[in-house]
C-alpha cells in the first residue's frame, strides 16, 4: 500500500504532466495555424507524450493500492509570438517538472519507498532528455535568426524530430 504522502507527490506529478500536454498541444494548435507544420507535428506528438508520463503515473498509483486523482485543467496560453518564444517556455516548463520530479524522487527516499524511487528513475532519465531537446531545439533557431530559408528547413526538420529521441 502506498504511503498517503506519496500519494498525494504522484498526483500533483500527474496534474502536472496532463499540464504539459496542454500546453503543448495548445502550442502544436499555434504552430499548425501559423503554417508551421512540421513544429505542429512535433508538439502534437510531445503533447501525447506528456499523456503517456501522465497515464504510467495513474496506473502506477492504482496498481500501488492507491487512488489516482484526474485533474482539471485550466486554458493553457493558446498566443505566442514566435517560435523563440514556443521553445524558451518549453524548457522553463520542462526545467519545473525536472525540479518537481526530483522532489518526488528526495521524497521516495526520505519515505524509504524503494519500489517509487525505482520507478521514477524512468522520470529523471526521461528529463535529461527533454531538458537537452529543448535546448538543442533553441540553439537551432538562435542560429537561423530571421533567415527565412533556415526557418523553413528547421521546420521541416521537426517534422521528422522525435521528442522521445
Ligand atoms: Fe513529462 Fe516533459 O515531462
Amino acid at each position: 500500500m502506498i504511503d498517503g504522502t506519496i500519494e498525494n507527490a504522484l498526483n500533483d506529478q500527474i496534474e502536472m504532466e496532463a499540464r504539459s500536454s496542454h500546453f503543448y498541444l495548445a502550442m502544436a494548435s499555434w504552430a499548425e495555424n501559423q503554417g508551421l507544420n512540421g513544429t505542429a507535428e512535433f508538439l502534437y506528438r510531445h503533447s501525447d507524450e506528456e499523456r503517456m508520463h501522465m497515464l504510467k503515473l495513474v496506473r502506477f498509483v492504482n496498481e500501488r493500492g492507491g487512488k489516482a486523482v484526474i485533474p482539471a485543467l485550466a486554458s493553457p496560453q493558446n498566443e505566442f509570438s514566435g517560435l523563440q518564444s514556443i521553445f524558451s517556455s518549453l524548457l522553463e516548463h520542462e526545467t519545473k517538472v525536472t525540479a518537481s520530479i526530483n522532489e518526488v524522487v528526495d521524497l521516495c527516499l526520505s519515505r524509504k519507498d524503494y519500489t517509487t524511487h525505482n520507478f521514477m528513475q524512468w522520470y529523471v532519465a526521461e528529463q535529461i532528455e527533454e531538458e537537452a531537446l529543448a535546448r538543442n531545439i533553441l540553439d537551432k533557431l538562435s542560429l537561423i535568426g530571421q533567415d527565412k530559408g533556415g526557418l523553413y528547413l528547421f521546420d521541416r526538420d521537426l517534422e521528422q524530430l522525435n521528442p522521445e529521441a
